[in-house]
């Protein structure tokens, strides 16, 4: 295994690789903590970007409620880290998947999933009456995303009633996670969708209480619409639960502004020049994901990345532009999505002032079961 030592400098690490600034990464962390402690709402900051303890703990530090995983496999991650508060924001379905979150519920009993189904509910009330453990369980509500989730209003108290009915579950409350709004460029239409978003959950809160099931957690809000989401404090939102603030990533910041720096990035050598107007880097799709499009160069105006294949990346300029590159020079590309980026890499070279700090490692990555 390949660890350079503190104090390397960033020029000396092989590549490609995965690097965080710092600097940049630990001022997201403030901005984003300080603004949400001046709303009174609690954060639940979303794990599936960062996929590390190492990360989730500074949250907890910087007063964090507890932490969102998208999957059971980062819940059973964070869980062996001695994290105990976790919601699996998406529903855990299948016995084999059962049998693990049971398993993990002995240990560690204040994880919680989201239902969003009659099938859901049965077996995991099931499930926990075999294994003699009481499941905190939070109803997922489509507030328009068209992903998971029932229906807000009725259909939602009507599963909430068949998890009170359950003795093996404790119903905790709803998430109504607003996906299809998070990279919304125009602010108006963002903030204007998200209110329409925030009043079915609300409404639905207020139908659960009048019901009887009033919710403890009322769960919601990605980086682009958290604030819009803490207005509803009063209204029965009680935490948000952003994840990409803290590192960004060029798709994030076209849709958002620069509220929160990119502090990602992946280092790649130039292997080749094949033209004056050309570069061959070591960083293709396996080192840089496209879903959100390209990568973008840093601190190069005037050159585009694009991926070149697998292990390639080719970087490209107008004639004229003043640009000296050579093979072996090292140069950083700043990802288009850092989820699905960082699930490519075991290993975060943590930097400042352009030398090595730390490497943490990426537990969780790959853990998508
Ligand atoms: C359920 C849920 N909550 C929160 C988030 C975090 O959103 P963001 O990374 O936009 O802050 C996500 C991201 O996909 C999510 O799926």
């Amino acid at each position: 295994m390949y660890f350079p030592l503190p104090g390397t400098s960033l020029t000396m690490i092989d590549t490609p690789a995965l690097l965080i600034d710092l600097d940049l990464m630990e001022s997201n962390i403030k901005r984003l903590f300080e603004r949400v402690a001046g709303t009174g709402i609690h954060i639940r900051p979303h794990l599936k970007t960062v996929k590390t303890p190492v990360l989730a703990h500074r949250f907890l530090q910087a007063g964090a409620k507890g932490v969102c995983v998208a999957k059971l496999g980062e819940a059973e991650v964070m869980a062996a880290s001695g994290i105990e508060d976790i919601l699996i924001t998406t529903e855990v379905i299948g016995g084999v998947k059962l049998a693990r979150l049971m398993s993990l519920l002995c240990q560690h009993r204040n994880v919680k999933v989201v239902v969003d189904s009659i099938e859901g509910v049965d077996a995991l009330a099931e499930a926990s009456t075999h294994w003699g453990v009481t499941a905190q369980v939070l109803i997922e509500i489509d507030v328009g995303q068209r992903r998971c989730g029932v229906a807000p209003g009725n259909a939602t108290v009507e599963l909430a009633k068949r998890i009170v009915g359950q003795e093996s579950l404790c119903f905790m409350g709803v998430q109504g996670y607003e996906g299809h709004l998070q990279h919304i460029q125009d602010k108006v239409e963002r903030t204007a969708r998200c209110v329409a978003a925030m009043e079915l959950l609300t409404d639905t809160t207020t139908a659960l209480s009048k019901a009887g099931m009033p919710p403890t957690i009322v769960t919601t809000g990605g980086t682009g619409t958290w604030q819009i989401c803490a207005e509803y404090r009063h209204a029965g939102i009680t935490e948000v639960q952003p994840g990409s603030f803290v590192f960004m990533d060029a798709d994030y910041r076209h849709a958002i502004g620069n509220e929160y720096a990119n502090a990602l990035s992946v280092l790649a050598t130039v292997i080749s020049r094949p033209s004056a107007t050309n570069a061959v880097v070591d960083a293709g799709l396996k080192a840089l994901s496209n879903d959100s499009g390209n990568a973008e160069p840093k601190n190069l105006p005037g050159v585009s990345y694009q991926n070149w294949g697998d292990e390639h990346g080719i970087l490209s300029w107008e004639q004229g532009t003043d640009l000296e590159l050579k093979v072996g020079d090292k140069i950083e590309l700043i990802p288009s999505h850092c989820d699905t980026t960082i699930n490519l890499y075991d290993h975060y070279f943590a930097t400042r002032d352009s030398q090595l700090e730390v490497v943490w490692p990426i537990s969780a990555r790959g853990k998508t079961q």
